[in-house]
């Protein structure tokens, strides 16, 4: 028996020498490491636990040695295979516990913490003003044109009866490509292009960008947003003009709100005028909480654009005979408009993009 008794004791020496990997286990390396040692723990339960593990072996020779002697080794064979057995068991243990926790912790949420707050964009001011001056529009009737931003000399002065030479020119330089286009430096372009596609009788608005070789200030930038207007029908006069006028800014400013028209001078209109309408701020006291009200610098009128009925040369350059139909046309500026309603002292911010600032107009 002490040859089958020296294979137990060679395959317990076997399991020894390879275990001893697992002596000092440290468990710092990580989930990963963990994981990897787990598999090794398995492999090594296979090569000395397996079927073709000198422990197996061990378990073919209780039948060959002496009855007598068989009860004893029998014993000494289960101990062994249980030392081994144990020994393994209580590594896997220490790692699959090691792994559940590693896995808790990487995947744990602290519910205490404030949520991550989505940011979510919004129109930009001119945007949201421009579409309430649409709204107001589009439920009187009036189509919305859009247009481009680059034009000919002919849209945007020739056919607005801007002749070459003429002074109006002047105040509405504007950035020339070298092929002869130039940035459009007022919306007025758009009556042209519409009246030339749609024909007439006409209602529309034409809101868009225009531009002005303008050194920026707190009141100038060189590109800037407009809405032009216009409308061409039998039998238009300054009165659908002003009423019409008079309507959107009542819808825009209040029931209260006051027009007035001052004479003045557009290239393509005849007669010409200014508008201007009642501050919506101090209704036209031109006092505000005991102070000198602001938009309207203590006028009480906050003046807001050109206006006036289309003149016979731009019609009949259209092809619209001025014998027959009348109409009128107006234009404004957004930007200053925005900066009046919401206090913003200086336009420039309206397009630095800051979201700090535009964040606070939604
Ligand atoms: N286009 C003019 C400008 O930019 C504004 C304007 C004045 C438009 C009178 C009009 C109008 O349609 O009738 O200064």
């Amino acid at each position: 028996m002490s040859e089958e008794r020296a294979k137990v004791e060679a395959a317990l020496a076997a399991f020894a020498a390879d275990f001893e990997q697992f002596s000092g286990l440290d468990l710092d390396g990580g989930l990963a490491d963990a994981e990897t040692r787990l598999r090794e723990v398995g492999d090594l339960k296979v090569r000395h636990t397996g079927k073709k593990s000198a422990m197996a072996e061990t378990k073919k020779l209780i039948g060959r040695v002496a009855a007598e002697e068989r009860g004893a080794f029998g014993q000494l064979v289960q101990s062994a295979e249980k030392e081994i057995i144990e020994k393994i068991g209580a590594i896997e243990s220490r790692l699959n516990a090691h792994i559940a926790n590693a896995r808790l912790e990487a995947e744990r949420i602290d519910v205490t913490l404030p949520g991550r707050r989505p940011r979510t964009g919004h129109l930009h001011l001119i945007t949201i003003l421009r579409q309430r001056v649409e709204d107001i529009f589009v439920s009187m009737g009036y189509a919305i044109e859009d247009d481009r931003e680059i034009e000919t000399d002919y849209y945007n002065f020739e056919a607005l009866n801007i002749p070459e030479g003429h002074p109006a020119r002047e105040s509405q330089d504007t950035f020339y490509t070298t092929s002869g286009l130039a940035l459009r430096s007022q919306t007025s372009t758009v009556q042209i292009r519409a009246m030339e596609r749609r024909g007439v009788p006409i209602r529309i608005i034409a809101p868009g960008k225009v531009f002005r070789r303008d050194t920026p200030d707190m009141t100038h930038v060189p590109m800037f947003h407009q809405i032009e207007g216009l409308c061409v029908d039998k039998g238009i006069t300054m009165a659908h003009l002003k009423g019409t006028v008079t309507e959107w800014l009542r819808r825009l400013f209040g029931e209260d709100t006051v027009t007035r028209f001052r004479p003045s001078y557009f290239p393509f209109t005849e007669p010409s005028a200014e508008f201007d309408f009642s501050c919506f701020k101090c209704h036209g006291s031109g006092v505000f909480e005991g102070d000198r009200c602001r938009p309207c610098k203590g006028s009480g009128w906050i003046e807001l654009g050109g206006s006036g009925m289309v003149h016979p040369n731009v019609l009949a350059g259209v092809g619209v005979d001025p014998k027959v139909y009348s109409g009128f046309a107006f234009g404004f500026g957004l930007d200053r408009m925005c900066g009046m309603m919401y206090s913003i002292d200086d336009i420039r911010h309206l397009f630095e993009n800051d979201v700090r600032f535009m964040e606070q107009f939604r």
